[in-house]
């Protein structure tokens, strides 16, 4: 009973598992990770092809974020950020403001969920200021994800994270017939005229009690990395704008280069009224979230105390100096590497990559690619939809070489941005060979 498995198992409930699980594929000891590398105790090598739960844009162990790191270590780790302010997050916050342009009021938490909670809350409560209490709903798309706070995980559609909490869950109007494309040379990417109208009768039904919609932008992750088309998140805005109801983009996922542009709002040219950040934030360093805002809601709560307008919502951690130091860093490795631009090179070569794999294999349809993403379902008979044939997958995979972590029957890769094109054929291989031994 004293190896690190043992006492790992004895005490801790790790995330987003079935803690049985563990006894047949204990968890993996990690020894070090670096770049797309995660090194196991027993040497083993594993490609990070999800990019540690898609927030390891720059990779592990970058030298410039460890060096950005120490510096702050240097000055102070976290101070009350109520009433305090210091050099290194204000210079964040402005690039921040830069980059979502418009946008120029940043809100700080930790958590990806929490910055989705802070912008619900401030679209709720600027409704309320203006006037429209009666304004007091959200919805949301069909298959989109938000976290698994109790409104975060309200406003997402998967069945499988809802139904132990449902009772006590929000129970939005999804709004379905999503325009779904499979790249951007989709038709219905550039024009979604088609289906529109459908989607209009849905959100009109609910337009008066909206304060606003939260939608995950372009490519909704967890729900299966679907991609919409550009032109359905256009037509939203538009209409949302004509409403008078927020918009609230959860960038969570896509934020900062993952769709080959620095927010995947800019697929359709659009601007938000919150645009939520966290993940790539911080390259997966540590635990930082933002929520960007533009001044007129900002100004709405600017008032006398007694006016009772104030935004009194705070996470201990808010502002935290060692994470800002991180994000101010990535901002300024995205830029000067251009990143951007070579995920938008990226694209075509995980597409063409994956199609190999369901050449090989026969066993992947409708390949999807944006970005440093690529999506496949697994083709599968009734029986073997019954059987887990995912996390199979997976355990092979690790085994081999490559930390794939399927959704459910959907393979995907979504390396750190700055993956090199050798490893992704090693990842191919790997991906191959994985699926042959469980289908
Ligand atoms: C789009 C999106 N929103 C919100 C979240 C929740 O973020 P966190 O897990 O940091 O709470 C996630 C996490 O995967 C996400 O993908």
């Amino acid at each position: 009973m004293n190896s690190i498995i043992d006492r790992d198992l004895k005490h801790i409930w790790h995330p987003c598992s079935q803690m049985k699980d563990y006894r047949t594929f204990p968890p993996l000891i990690v020894n070090k990770a670096y770049g797309s590398f995660i090194e196991l105790e027993s040497g083993h090598r594993i490609i990070d092809a999800i990019s540690s739960w898609w927030c390891k844009s720059l990779g592990h162990n970058h030298p410039r974020l460890k060096t950005a790191l120490y510096a702050q270590l240097d000055r102070f780790e976290h101070v009350i950020f109520a009433n305090s302010t210091h050099e290194v997050i204000v210079q964040l916050s402005e690039k921040l403001a830069r980059l979502c342009s418009g946008l120029d009021k940043v809100f700080y938490a930790s958590e990806g969920s929490c910055a989705v909670e802070i912008a619900l809350k401030m679209a709720l409560h600027a409704q309320k200021i203006k006037g429209f209490s009666a304004r007091n709903q959200f919805t949301a798309l069909q298959n989109g994800y938000h976290g698994e706070t109790f409104m975060a995980l309200g406003l997402s559609d998967l069945g499988l994270y809802r139904r132990p909490y449902e009772s006590q869950l929000i129970q939005p109007k999804f709004i379905h017939n999503l325009p779904y494309v499979s790249s951007r040379n989709d038709l219905l990417w550039q024009d979604c005229s088609s289906v529109w109208p459908a989607i209009e009768k849905q959100l009109e039904k609910q337009a008066p009690k909206l304060a606003a919609i939260i939608i995950e932008p372009i490519v909704q992750g967890a729900g299966g990395m679907l991609i919409y088309s550009q032109d359905f998140l256009r037509r939203l805005r538009i209409w949302t704008q004509n409403q008078g109801i927020y918009l609230i983009a959860d960038e969570i996922m896509t934020g900062l280069g993952r769709t080959g542009l620095a927010l995947a709002c800019e697929h359709a040219q659009i601007q938000p009224n919150f645009i939520c950040l966290s993940k790539g934030l911080t390259s997966g360093w540590l635990p930082m979230s933002a929520v960007l805002t533009h001044h007129e809601i900002y100004d709405l709560f600017y008032a006398d105390y007694f006016q009772e307008k104030n935004f009194l919502h705070s996470h201990t951690f808010s502002g935290n100096a060692l994470a800002a130091a991180i994000a101010l860093e990535c901002l300024s490795i995205l830029e000067e590497e251009t990143i951007y631009n070579k995920v938008q090179e990226k694209e075509p070569i995980l597409k063409k990559l994956m199609e190999e794999v369901a050449n090989a294999t026969e066993k992947l349809t409708n390949i999807r690619a944006l970005g440093a993403i690529v999506a496949a379902d697994l083709i599968l008979t009734e029986k073997e939809k019954k059987q887990r044939v995912g996390y199979q997958i997976f355990q092979e995979a690790v085994k081999m070489g490559a930390w794939l972590r399927p959704l459910g029957n959907t393979l995907y890769w979504l390396p750190p941005l700055n993956i090199e094109i050798e490893t992704l054929e090693t990842l191919k291989n790997i991906t191959i060979r994985s699926i042959k031994k469980c289908l």
